[in-house]
């Protein structure tokens, strides 16, 4: 027989979550999975393309030097995304939204399901996959709309690129200071299916932490921050966030 969901959800989170009024979530490859969205690192290896690892052709050096390779990777990876669909944790956190007098996500994913599933004003610190922005006058187009995608900026005609962080460039004007002073007055913080390994997003978490947030990690593997957070649920986010917000309905 299945236990309680009471009994599966922590208590001390239980309470937690239904006092908080400022809540923040961290999320990461991991939400994505159970949608099919490869993550980065484990799970049998990193993604190659064309014989490239993923952080060389989703590098800045390589917008330089062949750029047309770098549209086929992305255009590639939307192409299989475009398939996919937000699964059970996308739509608990979207529905966490309207549940706090103050939410904020915070996302390293570029793969849009969060959107898909309803979340809004989400802090994308790694750009997202459905947009393409100018190299040289930064207008962003949507590629869900512009079909086929667009090679040059209609503003200014010069080439366009793929809206997402590469591997050596900085993250969005911004993003990071928005998402880091939410963080900073948050009371409850969650932090799901991350490695964190990556800065400066994993920082987000540790700046919650220091500031008195109540922190809990959402992941079927001990992270480097796991040693610093209240709660760690091992498992799964589609199977868990469910029962974080049934248990304190
Ligand atoms: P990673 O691939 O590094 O980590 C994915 C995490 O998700 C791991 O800790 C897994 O244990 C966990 N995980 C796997 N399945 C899960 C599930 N069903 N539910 C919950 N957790 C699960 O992905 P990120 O931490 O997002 O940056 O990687 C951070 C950044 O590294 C990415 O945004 C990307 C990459 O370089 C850029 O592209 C700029």
């Amino acid at each position: 027989m299945q236990a309680p969901i009471q009994e599966l959800i922590p208590a001390e989170l239980q309470s937690r979550f239904a006092k908080a009024r400022n809540v923040l979530v961290l999320t990461g490859a991991g939400v994505s999975a159970e949608s099919g969205v490869p993550t980065f690192r484990g799970g049998g290896g990193a993604a190659v393309w064309k014989g490239m690892p993923f952080d060389v052709i989703s590098s800045a050096g390589m917008v330089q030097q062949n750029l047309q390779a770098v549209w086929e990777w992305f255009d590639y990876r939307r192409n299989l995304l475009s398939e996919l669909v937000p699964n059970a944790g996308h739509l608990t956190i979207a529905s966490w939204q309207e549940r706090f007098p103050e939410f904020t996500l915070v996302t390293q994913n570029v793969d849009g399901l969060h959107q898909k599933a309803g979340s809004k004003n989400v802090i994308e610190l790694h750009g997202n996959i459905w947009r393409a922005r100018c190299i040289a006058c930064e207008s962003r187009f949507d590629l869900r709309i512009s079909h086929p995608r667009p090679d040059n900026c209609i503003s200014c005609g010069e080439r366009l690129r793929p809206d997402v962080v590469l591997f050596g460039e900085m993250l969005p004007a911004g993003a990071f200071e928005l998402a880091a002073e939410r963080a900073v007055r948050c009371d409850l913080c969650f932090v799901i299916g991350t490695s964190a390994l990556v800065y400066p997003a994993a920082s987000i978490p540790e700046i919650a932490k220091s500031a008195g947030a109540y922190l809990c990690e959402v992941n079927p593997e001990r992270t480097p921050l796991s040693n610093i957070c209240d709660e760690v649920l091992s498992g799964s986010a589609g199977a868990i966030l469910p029962l974080i917000g049934a248990a304190t309905n």
